[in-house]
């Protein structure tokens, strides 16, 4: 007998993602997420939200945590986001996400988040003192994706053995509970330079939220002063930039200057090469300090402006609550039949 491939999805498109509001975003959350979003909202129905419930997976003081989230969606319209075209909203507002998660810990197997390695590198030495939640964590983002059935996934790198669980969660509940095309089987979306953006210090190290060094990272907030020194500071070397691309191999803090450039750009690295090649970083590094500044100098300014007025943050994302938690109970009346749970 020969296995049959199971039904494919017949669902529409739609994109979703989201960013954890715990702490400045950076130069790598806008490139290789946010200018996404804004990009796929006029493509394909576009769901973005803020991780509320996956923040405090790691202690996040109550007094500012709604003024986080405020912070990321102010960060998500002053990128591009357009409240009337893509639904924005805050998970915490969305209940169906936590139930979900719940029926998904019990498809997930337990050998299968044993090898997310997110969770070895938050955790670090000490992972029994880490919160069940912080272990549980890419279960919950596979039920944020599942529940509006996305079929997209844009991400930076990091996130692809998350979007490869849930692949697997999609694919284990269609099986178990004999629904084969419930839910799709979303596809991480990463492509592209800017997809993993390293550290200014470090072309080694991911740039990141909890890098003690501000240096490592430019911020989404920083102003053009700020922005310029770093890029000034970034760590180097001393050759000239090389024609071809396979010649930055060995060179990671090259390699990923120039692939900075090119996110911001929209072109490739190789023809970025193609028009620095020869050039020390003396003579690029301006080059590049000037073009960051102009893309993400008035991203900063829009957010402060957006910040000034709380309760129209508030208002966008009550209104895309609604939206969400429209698309949200269907699916999981649907999941509680499916299971059979009393309350269906
Ligand atoms: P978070 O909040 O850590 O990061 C938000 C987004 O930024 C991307 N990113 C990077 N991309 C390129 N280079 C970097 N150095 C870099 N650092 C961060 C991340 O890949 C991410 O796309 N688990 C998620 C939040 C989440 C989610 C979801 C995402 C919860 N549920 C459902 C998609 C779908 C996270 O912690 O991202």
């Amino acid at each position: 007998m020969t296995d049959q491939a199971p039904a494919p999805y017949q669902g529409p498109q739609r994109v979703l993602s989201g960013v954890q509001p715990t702490g400045d975003l950076h130069l790598g959350n806008y490139l290789g997420a946010l200018v996404k979003f804004a990009r796929l909202q006029h493509e394909i129905p576009t769901f973005i939200f803020v991780a509320d419930q996956h923040a405090i997976t790691e202690w996040q003081d109550p007094a500012r945590l709604k003024d986080q989230v405020r912070e990321i969606t102010a960060a998500y319209l002053a990128t591009g986001l357009d409240p009337k075209v893509a639904t924005i909203f805050a998970q915490s507002a969305v209940p169906e996400h936590t139930e979900l998660a719940w029926v998904f810990d019990c498809v997930a197997r337990v050998g299968w988040l044993d090898r997310m390695t997110q969770f070895k590198d938050k955790a670090g030495k000490h992972k029994e003192r880490a919160s069940v939640g912080l272990y549980a964590y890419p279960v919950l983002q596979a039920a944020d994706i599942l529940l509006y059935k996305a079929t997209a996934v844009p991400v930076g790198e990091d996130q692809r053995q998350h979007l490869e669980l849930t692949r697997d969660i999609a694919a284990k509940f269609n099986h178990d509970f004999e629904v084969p095309g419930f839910f799709p089987l979303p596809d991480a979306l990463t492509q592209g330079p800017g997809a993993r953006v390293m550290s200014l210090r470090d072309g080694q190290a991911k740039m990141s939220k909890s890098d003690p060094s501000d240096y490592s990272r430019i911020n989404l907030a920083d102003d053009a002063d700020a922005i310029a020194q770093k890029v000034r500071k970034a760590r180097t070397d001393a050759e000239p930039l090389p024609e071809k691309l396979d010649d930055l191999a060995a060179r990671p803090e090259a390699l990923n200057l120039v692939s900075i450039y090119a996110a911001l750009a929209g072109r490739t690295a190789q023809e970025v090469l193609s028009e620095f090649a020869g050039q020390g970083f003396g003579a690029f590094k301006p080059k590049l300090a000037d073009l960051a500044v102009s893309v993400m100098g008035p991203i900063g300014g829009e957010m402060r402006r957006l910040l000034a007025d709380p309760a129209e943050i508030d208002r966008i994302l009550g209104d895309g609550a609604a939206r969400a938690r429209a698309l949200a109970a269907p699916t999981m009346a649907e999941v509680r039949k499916i299971v059979g749970f009393w309350n269906s």
